[in-house]
């Protein structure tokens, strides 16, 4: 049994992508693959923390230690994390949640006999900014994946969300060193919070993980007295 920094913590972590149904065969999704989720709630077990990792569907095993919660929709997604975040002393949501899902989902799939098909879609629940509503104490860490305007965006949701920390990365083919961060075994952080920041070269996931959590602890432990 270890002893670490976050000894006596519980963190809940969100990763991975989320599916919305369109028919009983087909969904939109996005390219996260869950490995920067899944090496948090790693890093996390590894300080000491019990971790609760509610992931989307990815190919990837469950950390030692780690109690993990399967879901496939961002619905689905928003009651798991409704139902254990009253355990949590830190939220990290590291999940590519889909922003909006199909409003109507047939019973039967959808026949290819009509010459164009519109797809209406509905906004999903934000899961990171509804934690920080409901749980003001939940100390809360968002995920930024951005293609330009990286420092921008970051602190618009910083500040919009409410939140501690923002972690942002850039995604597509931005620069050479990023491209295809959504899948890589590597990536490049820029960690930001109100009135600092801080930048994590490239370095394969697992290594930032273990890079971010004292970033996040010492945040953490400092909450109060800023
Ligand atoms: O506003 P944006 O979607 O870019 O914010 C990204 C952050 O918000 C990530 O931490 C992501 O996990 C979280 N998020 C969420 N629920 C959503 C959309 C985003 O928890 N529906």
């Amino acid at each position: 049994f270890s002893t670490g920094s976050l000894t006596g913590r519980t963190l809940l972590i969100t990763a991975g992508p989320t599916r919305e149904a369109i028919d009983p065969v087909r969904y939109l999704s996005n390219h996260s693959s869950g490995k920067m989720g899944f090496a948090l709630a790693e890093a996390a077990v590894e300080a000491g923390a019990r971790v609760i990792l509610v992931s989307g569907p990815v190919n990837l095993a469950t950390p030692a230690h780690v109690e993990r919660l399967d879901v496939v929709s961002a619905q689905q997604m928003a009651a798991a994390v409704d139902s254990r975040i009253g355990e949590a002393d830190i939220f990290i949501a590291t999940a590519a949640v889909a922003d909006y899902r199909p409003r109507q989902v047939p019973a039967e799939k959808i026949k290819k006999d009509q010459p164009q098909l519109t797809l209406e879609l509905e906004k999903n629940p934000d899961i990171l900014a509804g934690v920080k509503q409901q749980h003001p104490g939940v100390f809360c860490v968002g995920f930024a994946a951005e293609t330009t305007d990286l420092e921008r965006y970051a602190r618009a949701k910083l500040d919009d969300k409410r939140l501690e920390m923002v972690v942002a990365n850039l995604v597509g083919s931005a620069t050479p060193e990023t491209e295809g961060t959504f899948g890589s075994e590597t990536n490049v952080l820029q960690v930001f919070w109100p009135g600092g920041e801080t930048h994590l070269p490239l370095a394969p996931k697992g290594q930032l993980a273990r890079q971010l959590i004292p970033v996040i602890v010492s945040r953490y432990e400092q909450r109060d007295m800023t």
